[in-house]
This record gives structure tokens, sequence and C-alpha cells, in this order.
């Protein structure tokens, strides 16, 4: 294995335009944090870099919608991001933001270097423009359906239902989420990145010399390259970003994808002048530590441009998570169902360390995974309270009580009292293998195990009953218990740094180095120690039933809110009514379209004609139900090609609040062609 001098941690950079959840804390800030404090243990050169996302479209579209500017939305959401990512103890050497002024001129010079190495192609296309509004319409501005799966809410820049990267051209049926309207398609200029060109270079990166990255990653990235890269655009028209640094490029922004990453680069600047070695030393190791929607951006494109740039270094390993859910659902910034973290501590002060542990030991490392709050309060009462608490309480106590809290001389040692020492080293090996193969839940398994193993030993060797017998003997096993709880301190120290600082406060010790771990005389006999508090208290049903009740409140206001019928719209005249062709129809066949999920191709007897029309309601029907079936449709729509194949027309349905379509079928049997009016 190779030998690296230093690192540079990375961890994305949020969006500021909201406040952070327990998924963004399980997804990269929790697992980016054991790593970096564990580096820093172990005495390596390590810095840790983040920030807020300032640029893009979700804070111009937040700004829009509370009719504020975005750079009051960002003020607002770097500073509590920032605060919260302190009280839990995420130890970012730096947290700076893209709006600043070192950000700027680091992102506009990355493009113009690109730009004058002849990097970029340059060219004119028709992207969509917003008439009413009078603006382009970038990425989340349009929405629309997705050419792939058919989902109708897919926003231009891509569909979070199957994950597609889309340009907004490929949207059918777009509209603007400013105004609502249809847009129309204007001639503008920009300029792309040709992924194209770096496809080949980015399988052998990827797919031969990075076998070793996590296994959802790296089926990512090949998906990705096996479905071919196209061109780019690394430009927007949009007002909000860092200005594209070139007369022709006036009014337009770099998009926020090609300067948020450059945002590392420009944080590790502002943190030290000595930046380059972390940058362009191919003895830096990088690891960027992000959640699995951001795969193809840190692994594929970020690398692109590093490479195009060419003096940069890339990361040696990208350990991204999966989605944490909550109680069974999606978490969800826009519908409010989250477990705020600014939240969870006004609920539960001082109680970093439970929320740390717990997203750290059901983190969605290999999968999806699902946080409950019973877990949460069995993970405390059961492993936090009942086994390290324990195990540290007992230990305390008793050597304040037999000793005045004087650290007992051991005497002989058993063969029981030296494999339990000798375990501790083990241990040790154990996390350290875990956490420099990013597999965390395992290391923290294993750090736990040395609690598990001072409470057996305590158990087993049951000094308060041997004290009336051989107070000798006692000595040797308080002496033990002690160093495993100075072993602990260090052992645990990167996931559960607020409760080993108390502990060592206890114990009256030092931070210790990480190497320090598996000593067996940690703490010398004599050495004075304080009167304990409680490391973990219970966490009643009380309160999880409150934290449970809240969730259900907002999944009531939420499906209240979805109950809301939709809006009214224009009148329109009777003349533009019966320009519509609305008549009945029968199904004759009916198939999905292949590669999709959506869509179904059916054959429809018109009365007039048979023809095709392509349904995004593959979802709600199988195929073979619907032959036969009565249907309406509109006859008359501007013909549509979707996926390739011609669309003649639409057919009715009707939408319930769910999403779920359903026929609208005549009541009785009519001719088909009959009209409807
Ligand atoms: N803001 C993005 C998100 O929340 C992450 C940006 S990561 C960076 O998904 F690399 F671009 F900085
Ligand atoms: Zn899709």
């Amino acid at each position: 294995m190779k030998k690296f001098k230093r690192y540079l941690v990375t961890s994305a950079l949020p969006y500021a335009n909201g406040p952070l959840h327990i998924g963004h804390l399980a997804g990269a800030y929790i697992p980016s944090d054991i790593y970096t404090r564990y580096l820093r243990m172990r005495g390596e050169d390590v810095v840790s870099i983040c920030g807020s996302d300032e640029h893009g479209v979700p804070i111009t579209l937040k700004a829009r919608n509370e009719g504020v500017t975005p750079k009051e939305i960002v003020d607002r959401y770097h500073s509590l991001n920032k605060k919260s990512f302190e009280d839990f103890g995420i130890s970012f050497d730096i947290y700076s933001r893209t709006t600043n002024e070192t950000h700027h001129k680091t992102a506009s010079e990355f493009f113009q270097n690109l730009y004058n190495k002849g990097e970029f192609t340059e060219k004119f296309s028709e992207q969509y423009f917003d008439e009413e509004a009078g603006c382009f319409l970038a990425d989340r501005y349009i929405m629309g359906t997705c050419p792939h799966c058919g989902n109708e809410g897919a926003y231009g820049d891509q569909c979070e239902k199957c994950g597609s990267s889309l340009n907004s051209s490929d949207l059918i049926n777009p509209h603007s989420t400013v105004s609502g309207t249809t847009p129309v398609l204007r001639k503008t200029l920009h300029w792309y990145l040709p992924l194209d060109k770096y496809e080949d270079w980015l399988r052998k990166w990827i797919l031969e010399d990075h076998k070793e990255w996590k296994a959802n990653v790296y089926g990512q990235c090949k998906s990705w390259l096996d479905q071919g890269l196209q061109p780019r655009a690394v430009s927007r028209d949009l007002d909000w970003g860092v200005p594209v640094p070139l007369e022709k490029g006036k009014g337009k922004v770099l998009y926020v994808w090609f300067d948020a990453p450059i945002g590392y680069i420009s944080a590790t600047k502002e943190l030290t002048p000595d930046w380059e070695k972390y940058w362009k030393d191919k003895d830096t190791k990088m690891v960027h530590f992000i959640g699995k929607d951001n795969i193809v951006f840190h692994c594929i494109i970020f690398p692109a441009m590093l490479k195009a740039e060419g003096s940069f270094i890339l990361p040696e390993n990208v350990p991204a998570n999966e989605f944490l859910n909550l109680e069974g659902d999606k978490i969800s910034t826009s519908r409010n169902y989250a477990v705020w973290i600014h939240e969870y501590l006004e609920d539960f002060p001082g109680k970093q360390d439970v929320l740390r542990y717990s997203l750290c030991a059901s983190a969605p490392e290999t999968k999806d995974n699902d946080f409950t709050w019973k877990e949460f309060q069995a993970r405390n009462n059961n492993e936090l309270v009942a086994i390290l608490g324990n195990f540290v309480n007992r230990t305390l106590v008793l050597t304040n009580n037999y000793y005045k809290g004087q650290v007992p001389e051991p005497g002989e040692k058993n063969e029981n009292d030296q494999n339990v020492l000798n375990e501790i080293a083990r241990i040790r090996t154990n996390v350290e293998t875990s956490l420099e193969s990013f597999r965390f839940r395992e290391g923290l398994k294993e750090a736990m195990n040395l609690a598990r193993l001072g409470n057996k030993y305590l158990a087993d060797a049951e000094p308060w009953i041997v004290i009336k017998t051989d107070p000798e003997r006692v000595k040797t096993i308080m002496n033990i218990a002690v160093q495993i709880t100075a072993n602990l301190t260090i052992i645990l120290e990167p996931f559960l740094p607020f409760s080993m600082e108390k502990l060592r406060g206890w114990i009256n010790i030092d931070k210790r180095v990480w190497n320090d771990a598996g000593c067996h005389d940690l703490i010398k006999p004599g050495h004075i120690i304080n009167k304990p508090g409680l490391l973990f208290e219970k966490i009643s049903d009380e309160e999880i039933e409150k934290q449970m009740n809240k969730l259900l409140a907002t999944k009531k206001k939420n499906e209240e809110s979805g109950q809301k019928v939709v809006p009214a719209k224009d009148t329109i005249s009777f003349d533009d009514f019966t320009k519509l062709d609305i008549r009945t129809a029968t199904v004759l066949e009916a198939e999905k379209v292949p590669r999709t999920t959506k869509l179904l191709k059916l054959r429809i007897d018109t009365g007039l004609d048979t023809r095709t029309i392509v349904s995004g309601i593959a979802e709600y029907f199988e195929p073979k139900a619907l032959i036969g079936k009565n249907i309406s449709i509109v006859a008359n729509l501007e013909p549509r090609k979707i996926r390739g194949i011609e669309s003649q027309g639409m057919i009715l349905m009707a939408e319930d609040k769910d999403g779920k379509l359903v026929l609208v079928t005549p009541a009785e049997k009519v001719n088909n062609g009959s009209v409807i009016k």
C-alpha cells in the first residue's frame, strides 16, 4: 500500500438553502469527521475542508419563494449550518463559503485557464426561455417529463426518480417553475467540457486503478461510463453565481457544479498559504466524503476538470454513502420531513454523541438505511448507557470508594488479566483496518467491543464481592479496569469526542495519541482520578414518542395540503373549448416501451382511425388489463415523438392526490369516436 505524506479530506459543501438534517450528518459529515479525527490522532498532516455551496438554482428559487435576495438566504443558512457543525463537533479546519472573494477569483481563474488552453467547446444552442419572466430556464427553473422513466416531475438538469442527468431540452412537456408557462426556445452561447474526450482515461483511472472503491460508488461510475459520456455545459444564463470571465460571456455565470468543487481548492487557499502542497503533491491523499447523489460530480466531472487543468492531484477515494430514510419515508427538506440537527439539540441538549453514535451505527454505508427513533433509543439505552456508561461508572465509582480515587498498584496478573489486556491492542488494530477502509459502522462496533470487554471483565471478576475476602486481588482488577477506561478515551475519541473529553476529565488525563492505545499502563499507580458524573442517561419512552408525534404531525399536515384541489385555471371562451376534439376510443393493443418504467405504447381505435398513443401510465396499469377498455382521448393534439415513437393524441386521466392515475371512461358503452362535449 502506498504511504502518503499528508491528507486532504473534503466533505460535500451543503447548499445554503436550508438547515442540516440527520441525512446530511449520516451521509458525509460524521464519516469524514471520524476519519479526520483518527488521522489527527495518528499525528498525520491532515486538513479537513468544507463550506457552504451558495450558488445554483436551489438558492435562487428559495429566495424567490420567500421574496428576499439570494444573499439573504445564504447568509442565514451559512451561519446556521456552520454553527450546527460546530455544535456537533464536526471538526473542519475551515468552513468557508462560495460567495467569498477568494472563491470567485479561484473559480474564475480555473475557468479562464481551461478556456485559454482550449479545453472547452463553445457553441450556440437553443435553450428554453420564459417569455413572461424574461429569463432563460436552467436546471431547477424548468420541469417536465423525464424521457427515460416518464417521471413528470423531472428537473432541467436531473431526474430524481431514475437518477438520469438531463439537459433541459430532453424534457417532454417542459414548463417554467418561475411562471408556470410553457417556455420557448432561444439561441444562447455556452461553454462545454467535452467529457467524451475523457471517457477512456476515466475508464482506466476508475474501473482499473480504483477497484477498491466502495461497490456502490464503483457501480455507479461504471454505469455512467457504460452509457457513454456527453459534453456538459459549464455555464448558465443566470445572474447568481461566479460570472463567466469572458467578454462574450457577459450576463452568464459558471454552472454551480463547476464552481462548487473548486470551492474545496479556494477553502484550502484560505486556510493556509501552503495550500499547494495539499493539492499538487502526489504524496497527498485526497478523499471526498459525499452522499450518493454527488457521485457523478466527484468521480467523473470534477476529476475531468482537474485533469484538464493538469497540475492538481485526483481523489484517492470517494467513500460515498447511500441515503438515510426516516421512519420508512424519504427525508425531504421541502416537505419539512426531517430531523433538523439544530432542533435535535434543543430537545436533547448535550446529547450530540448519542446522535453521532446512532447515525454511525446505522449509517447507510452500502445501501439506503432507515433511521427510527426507537432504534435511536435502543442504541442509547442498551449500548451507550448499559455497556459503555455502565463500565466506566463502575470503574470510577469503585476506584473512588476503595482507594479515594488513587489508582492502585496492580499485583500479579493471572492469565485472564493478561488476555484482557492483550485484547486492547487487537481491538485497536481492528478499528484501524475498518477506518482505513471507510467501514465506519464496523469500526464503531469494534471500538465498542473494548467497552464490552471491560464490562465483562468486571462482571466476571466481581471486585465488589472479592473486596471482602481478597482486597489485594481487587487492586489488580481495578488497575486493569482503569487501563481499559484510559484506552477507551483514545479508541472512542473519533466517534464520541464529547463523551471522551468528559471521561478524560474524570480520570484526569490529557488527550493521548492514537499509538498509545493498547498500552497496559497508560495510567500509573498513585495517579488521582476525579469524581465521575454520568456519561449517558436513559432516554424515556415519552421523549421518543414526542419525536415520533412530531413527524406524524408533519406527515398529516403534508397529506392535508396534498388534498387541496388544484387551483382553477383561467376562463376560456366557448370557441376555445370547441377546438378540443375529445372523443371516446377503445384500446386494441398495449405494451411497455422498452427501457422505461412509466411509458406504455397503445394502439387505439378512435372511430376515425387506429393510431398510436404513448402514455405515462405504466405504473398504474398492466398492459394486458387495458386491452378492450373504453377510454377518452384528445384526438387533435399535435403529434409528438416520445422515445422515438410518434404519439398521436392524449389519453384522458384523472390524477388522484397521491399521483395515482385512473382512466376517464364513458359511464356506458358508446361507439368509438363518440364526441365528448
Ligand atoms: N451542494 C451540493 C449538494 O448539496 C454538494 C456540492 S459538493 C461540491 O448536493 F463538491 F460541489 F462542493
Ligand atoms: Zn427519470
